[in-house]
């Protein structure tokens, strides 16, 4: 069975957008549980850009004349980004700190990082990668879908 990257991909980008306003909720209504439930959102996350950076970019770069290609040195510097915000929102959480500002950061950073993602990289993606690679994306993200399922399961 033919497993079409783009879409995985951007499916999970809206199952961790998900766990994301979800994380939003707790925090409002079971304060007690926002850390549980942030952790859960910073786990997805994380192994969603592991799969990006582990089975995505090398294959772009393979294909230098690739214009999606171009986009994998900005594409590395944001997620150097958005794993320090994620850990300063953990903590804050930890403490028992305001997390407001470092949400609003975060969620302003991957916003823009995912839209180009989708934009102008993912269709590439698809073009380029043979089945097995694919699959191996696919087994990836499999992950998340145990919080997030979906049509796949
Ligand atoms: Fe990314
Ligand atoms: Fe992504």
């Amino acid at each position: 069975m033919e497993a079409s990257a783009d879409i995985l991909l951007s499916e999970d980008h809206q199952a961790i957008d998900k766990l994301y306003d979800e994380f939003l909720d707790v925090k409002r209504t079971k304060p007690q549980e926002a850390l549980d439930s942030f952790r859960k959102y910073k786990i997805s996350l994380l192994r969603h850009i592991k799969c990006e950076e582990d089975l995505i970019f090398p294959v772009l770069l393979k294909s230098p004349k690739e214009p999606a290609s171009e986009e994998v040195f900005t594409l590395r510097e944001e997620h150097q980004i958005i794993i320090p915000l994620l850990m300063e929102v953990e903590n804050q959480l930890k403490q028992g700190f305001d997390t407001t500002t470092s949400e609003r950061s975060l969620f302003e950073e991957l916003h823009e990082h995912n839209a180009r993602e989708e934009m102008r990289v993912y269709a590439a993606v698809d073009r380029l990668l043979n089945e097995p690679e694919k699959r191996a994306v696919a087994e990836a993200l499999k992950s998340l879908r145990l919080f997030a399922p979906g049509p796949q399961s």
